[in-house]
């Protein structure tokens, strides 16, 4: 892991856009939490950069009910005061060139010598070309006086080319080590885990691969709707929101070669290079839906044509994958909130036992629960006592509550933040990263709009698995989706 060493005068977190929700619900919760733990450098300070008229105490105190509302632990009275000395706040115009002139007079005159800076982008996406300009424009990004870094948030960009042009834009301006683009499954402990799990182990690395491996699901099923994020997301639909980003992440980890260290390069490499195994995916193995009443939502064009659920059938074009269907689904309004990665091995050879009669016979599979009841479990056959060759499906758990306490785990953000002050980007998505998954994108959201091939657009009642089509995207090849984790078995 390349962490780098902060300069004399430690390390000033910029959030840009500090009034919204994600600073309020995310952000200083996962600080708070990192000072708590004793994270945070020594010299760490925070300035709020936003447009509303706030003293630093107004500030500090809608940061504070955020940290009460949506903290991890207890709140701290006394810990708190101690840590909201660090914050001030900026009022900005975040389009004006000249109030960014301010915001640099207050950052050197609270620096007092060479500091890093962390620049965080928790704005709209429309502004992060704008704000990357004027932080040239007021010489903001020079490492003269310490390291400057920036932390952007998705969506990155709205199709391959807006993600391409917003690379380059930024790129005037930084160079690619100082960008850390922001996907926060990456951040979660247990798609952190994939990796452990594939390389740290003997027992699974060699059966991972064509050989043995009938199918790979990965599902992000979410039971919530769209609610009050209308605005943004009938303009995006599920492929932006989910696939381009989360499921193709996971995906990437789930079938990446083993990079030769924990680096950030080397495990950007590889993704890069599984990526760009990807055969472009077919229209006709693409399926959409809409959950009922979606076009009844305020702020959702009544004649809204914007997907909530998706499924994809795809192939990695390499020698450890070819051949072997990865199904990826996602959407709102479900059955249950469920992320999963199932592992789906082939059928041993059946001379023995006439597997395939058995009603309770099931393929042996291994389950990734990334969220909610975060575990893995492995399913495999067995003799049923007291019979002479009855076999059933059952299940090796590892749960991680039982194994590691109920608070294992701290909110993405926080693994997140941390890493991005030390300077390390393995979880951070890179610009190439972020370009393959649009390519894989693209052609479907255009094929979608424009292409007789495409499949319609169904409903699905809310509280389903979606539309049937997505079954029968995996029925020509005589698969199933497992429906939840197999701790739900
Ligand atoms: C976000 C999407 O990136 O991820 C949301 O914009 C989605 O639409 C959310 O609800 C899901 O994240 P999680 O961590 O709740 O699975």
């Amino acid at each position: 892991m390349s962490i780098t060493n902060h300069s004399p005068n430690g390390i000033t977190l910029v959030i840009f856009g500090a009034s919204g929700d994600l600073t309020h619900r995310k952000l200083l919760p996962a600080l708070f939490s990192n000072y708590r733990k004793q994270r945070l450098p020594g010299d760490f300070r925070i300035v709020g950069v936003a447009r509303r008229e706030w003293t630093d105490e107004q500030f500090r105190a809608r940061l504070c009910e955020g940290v009460k509302e949506h903290g991890a632990h207890a709140f701290d009275e006394g810990e708190w005061k101690a840590f909201e000395e660090r914050i001030t706040y900026c009022r900005c115009n975040l389009d004006a060139v000249q109030d960014f002139h301010l915001l640099k007079t207050m950052l050197d005159r609270l620096e007092k010598g060479a500091s890093d800076r962390l620049y965080y982008l928790a704005t709209a996406p429309d502004l992060y070309g704008p704000i990357c300009e004027h932080l040239a424009a007021t010489g903001m990004n020079s490492e003269k006086e310490g390291k400057r870094r920036i932390v952007i948030e998705k969506p990155f960009g709205n199709d391959l080319a807006s993600a391409k042009a917003l690379n380059e834009q930024i790129h005037l301006v930084f160079r690619e080590e100082q960008i850390f683009r922001i996907d926060h499954y990456l951040g979660k402990e247990t798609a952190q885990n994939i990796l452990f799990l594939r390389f740290a182990n003997t027992l699974f690395e060699p059966l991972w691969n064509r050989g043995y491996v009938a199918n790979v699901q990965i599902t992000v099923a979410e039971k919530i709707d769209v609610g009050t994020r209308a605005g943004y997301y009938d303009q995006a639909g599920v492929l932006r929101d989910m696939f381009q980003n989360h499921l193709l992440q996971l995906l990437a980890l789930a079938a990446m070669e083993p990079p030769a260290s924990l680096d950030a390069e080397a495990i950007r490499n590889e993704k890069a290079k599984v990526l760009g195994a990807i055969r472009p995916i077919l229209l006709s193995d693409t399926v959409r839906g809409q959950y009922e009443g979606y076009t009844g939502t305020p702020g959702v064009a009544p004649d809204s044509q914007t997907p909530t659920f998706a499924a994809i059938k795809l192939y990695i074009d390499n020698w450890r994958w070819q051949g072997v269907p990865f199904y990826l689904r996602s959407g709102k309004a479900l059955a249950q909130k469920s992320s999963h990665i199932i592992i789906q091995f082939v059928p041993p050879p059946d001379v023995m036992f006439n597997l395939h009669k058995r009603e309770n016979s099931r393929p042996n599979m291994l389950s990734i629960c990334i969220q909610p009841n975060e575990g893995i479990h492995l399913r495999f056959e067995t003799k049923v006592p007291d019979t002479i060759d009855q076999s059933h499906s059952v299940n090796m758990d590892f749960d991680y509550p039982k194994a590691f306490g109920g608070h294992a785990f701290p909110d993405a953000y926080e693994r997140l933040l941390l890493d991005a002050i030390k300077g390390d980007a393995s979880l951070f998505t890179r610009s190439d990263n972020i370009e393959a998954a649009w390519q894989l994108i693209d052609p479907i959201l255009t094929g979608w709009v424009s292409s007789a091939d495409a499949s319609p657009l169904t409903t699905y009642p809310r509280g389903s698995w979606g539309p049937e089509a997505a079954d029968k995207l995996l029925a020509r090849e005589h698969h199933v989706w497992q429906p939840g984790c197999l701790c739900s078995d």
